[in-house]
C-alpha cells in the first residue's frame, strides 16, 4: 500500500534517505541496505518491506559517534514516513531453480538476504504462496555471530532445520564463546575449512550457488579457507573462483 507500490524481488537492496541535513547544509545521501523479506514481506500482503539494521557506533576522542542513517532508522516511531529508493541489486538474486543448493555465508546484518531466501524456501505461508517455488535442494547457512543471543532469527531458523532437515543445515560460528582450531575466535571460514570437502562436492554440481553477505572483512578470510580447501582437493582457487563468478554462482555482497 506504498506510495508509490514498491515491488522487489528476493536479494535486492532499498536505499533508505535519512532526515535532516549533513554538516554542509546538503541534504543526506542515502545508504543501502539490503532487504530481508521476500516479495510478499513479513505479513504475506506485498505491501511491506523489512530490514535488519544495525545502529553503526564508536568512540572518536573520547566521544560515542552514532552513524547517521542506521541512527534514524533504529530510532523511528511507527507510522513515520521513510524515503526510500530502489528497489535496487542483481548480484543476490536468488535463482528460480527448485533444485538448486544454496551455500550462505553470513555475518551479522549479513543474515538479511538470507533470511529472505530461507523464508521463501521453508516458511509454510510462503509455500502456500509459491507453487511453482517448492524448495528441494540443500540450502546450508554459515552464519557468524559474536555471543549466541546475537545469532539473528535464531528461532527461525532451528524451526526450518527440523521441520525440513534433509533440506537445511544451520552451522554457526560463536567467535566470542568458541574457539577454532589454532585457539583463535572461531569464525564462519573456519566452520568453511572443518566442511571444506562437503562445500566442495557440493560447488561441483552446476546446480550450486555460493552467497556470502556481511563484513568487507570476512572476504579475504574465506577466499584463504577456500583456497585451502581447493588445494587438498587437487584444485586452484584462484583459477575457480572467476569460473564460478563467471557462471553466476558466487555471489558477494559486502559493506
Ligand atoms: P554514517 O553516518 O554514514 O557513518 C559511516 C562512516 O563512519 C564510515 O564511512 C566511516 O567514515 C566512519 N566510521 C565507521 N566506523 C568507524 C570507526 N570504527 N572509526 C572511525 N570511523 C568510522 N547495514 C545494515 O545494518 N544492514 C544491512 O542489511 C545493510 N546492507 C547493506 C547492503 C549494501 C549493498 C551496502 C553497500 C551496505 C549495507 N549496509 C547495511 C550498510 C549501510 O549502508 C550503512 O553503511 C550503515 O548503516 C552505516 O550508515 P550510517 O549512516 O549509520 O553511518
Ligand atoms: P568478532 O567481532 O568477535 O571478532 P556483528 O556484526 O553482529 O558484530 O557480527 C559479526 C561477526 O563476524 C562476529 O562474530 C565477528 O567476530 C565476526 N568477524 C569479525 N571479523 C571477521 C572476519 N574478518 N572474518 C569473519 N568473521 C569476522
Amino acid at each position: 500500500g506504498g506510495d508509490p507500490q514498491l515491488r522487489y524481488v528476493e536479494g535486492q537492496s532499498i536505499g533508505i534517505i535519512p532526515e535532516g541535513t549533513d554538516a554542509n547544509g546538503k541534504p543526506h545521501k542515502l545508504r543501502l541496505y539490503s532487504i530481508a523479506s521476500t516479495r510478499y514481506g513479513d505479513n504475506l500482503e506485498a505491501n511491506t518491506v523489512s530490514l535488519c539494521v544495525r545502529q553503526l557506533q564508536y568512540e572518536k576522542d573520547g566521544e560515542t559517534i552514532n552513524g547517521v542513517c542506521s541512527t534514524y532508522l533504529c530510532d523511528i516511531e511507527p507510522g513515520t514516513k521513510v524515503k526510500i529508493t530502489g528497489p535496487v541489486g542483481k548480484e543476490m538474486l536468488l535463482p528460480p531453480d527448485e533444485d538448486a543448493n544454496v551455500i550462505m555465508l553470513a555475518t551479522g546484518t549479513g543474515i538479511a538476504p538470507m533470511r529472505a531466501y530461507l523464508r521463501r524456501m521453508f516458511d509454510p505461508g510462503e509455500r502456500a504462496k509459491n507453487p511453482e517455488y517448492q524448495f528441494r535442494g540443500l540450502a546450508w547457512l554459515f552464519m557468524g555471530a559474536p555471543k549466541t543471543p546475537n545469532l539473528l532469527y535464531d528461532d527461525d531458523l532451528q524451526r526450518y532445520q527440523s521441520e525440513f532437515p534433509e533440506n537445511f543445515r544451520y552451522t554457526t560460528a560463536i567467535s566470542r564463546e568458541q574457539q577454532n582450531a589454532k585457539g583463535g575466535r572461531m569464525y564462519i571460514q573456519d566452520r568453511v575449512l572443518e566442511h571444506a570437502d562437503e562445500i566442495f562436492a557440493m560447488i561441483e554440481n552446476p546446480k550450486t550457488h555460493v552467497y556470502m553477505c556481511g563484513l568487507k572483512g570476512m572476504e579475504p578470510g574465506i577466499d584463504e579457507a577456500m583456497s585451502a580447501a581447493a588445494a587438498a582437493k587437487g584444485l586452484n582457487w584462484s583459477e575457480l573462483r572467476p569460473a564460478l563468478k563467471k557462471a553466476e554462482r558466487w555471489h558477494v555482497e559486502t559493506y
